[in-house]
């Protein structure tokens, strides 16, 4: 799947408007790699494919903690594939319209209550972390989508493929991180010698590679601590984009008819930012685009 491309800077009168889009003039054509179109609705279809698979064969049910995202592409993996129903840890507060279609696809949720903390934190993923830990005790197949090298190889076979076959070049590839695994991936598969600069985008308040900790709306992306999969000396920038900035781009985006998600859209602002300070000429960025926000009030 080639990228969109969303927007051409400082160029004269039709793509001067649409760098207007988000207040930027500069000279750089961004291009969209648009996850949404994954089977399982997004960039997690990728590895949910590979954990679904390794739960048929070993005949063990999957249980994992995930945002939403990664448990809604089990429910759709396994049912295809004949694997057990994924056993899925959701926080309290996922959304809705997601929950609905998590149930929708044969998972089996269970709720993790947070506390007033955990919530202005967004650290109930640690409690979720330990609940999967206990019922991999008992004998359920846990894939820890934070750390396990598996998933990064998931990301280095195809997303990071897909980008480097592209016809096009680019200066810059970025990404949001949640667990890394995608960003991780797709940096080992860059061949050898190449010159592409790789930025890695968490929200402000993240602290995969941020320090101060703190509430974060973005869904999806960021955690409150650096996860295995996370392979910080891959990345040439890592930027944090704060809400605000976030969500404003992923209005702007769709009104310009570009449905993509709030993780997206940082990921979009992180790229732009990102490109000053990193030096040399830039004159094409690449956005993983985790999912289109179908789930988010945005
Ligand atoms: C919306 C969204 N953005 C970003 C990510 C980050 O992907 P990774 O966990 O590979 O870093 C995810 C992963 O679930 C996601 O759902």
């Amino acid at each position: 799947m080639a990228g969109r491309e969303v927007h051409r800077a400082s160029c004269p009168r039709r793509e001067a408007r649409e760098t207007a889009i988000l207040g930027y003039s500069l000279d750089l054509k961004v291009f969209l790699k648009d996850e949404s179109q994954q089977l399982g609705r997004s960039v997690k279809g990728r590895v949910a494919y590979a954990m679904a698979k390794r739960s048929r064969e070993s005949g063990r049910q999957i249980v994992e903690s995930s945002s939403g995202n990664l448990a809604l592409g089990l429910g759709y993996w396994c049912r295809k594939l004949g694997a057990a129903e994924p056993l899925c840890l959701i926080d309290e507060c996922c959304e809705e319209s997601m929950l609905g279609a998590l149930s929708e696809v044969g998972c089996i949720i269970e709720v993790v209550p947070l506390t007033r903390r955990e919530q202005q934190e967004q650290s109930g993923v640690f409690k979720r972390i330990s609940r999967a830990k206990n019922y991999a005790e008992r004998g359920y197949y846990w894939p820890n989508q934070y750390d396990c090298p598996d998933w990064i190889r998931v990301h280095q076979e195809t997303t990071g493929p897909e980008i480097w076959r592209d016809s096009r070049t680019y200066d810059v590839v970025a990404g949001a991180v949640g667990t890394g695994a995608t960003m991780s991936g797709v940096a080992l598969a860059q061949p050898a010698g190449g010159r592409t600069r790789l930025v890695a985008v968490e929200p402000n308040g993240s602290t995969i590679f941020s320090k101060q900790p703190g509430a974060y709306r973005v869904a999806g992306a960021g955690n409150p601590f650096t996860p295995q999969n996370y392979r910080r000396e891959l990345m040439d920038s890592e930027v944090t984009i704060e809400d605000s900035a976030s969500f404003g781009a992923a209005r702007s985006l769709r009104a310009a008819g570009l449905a993509i998600g709030s993780s997206g859209a940082m990921a979009v602002v992180g790229a732009l930012r990102a490109v000053k300070g990193l030096g040399g000429e830039v004159k094409r960025a690449l956005v993983i685009v985790a999912d289109d926000g179908w789930y988010e009030p945005i």
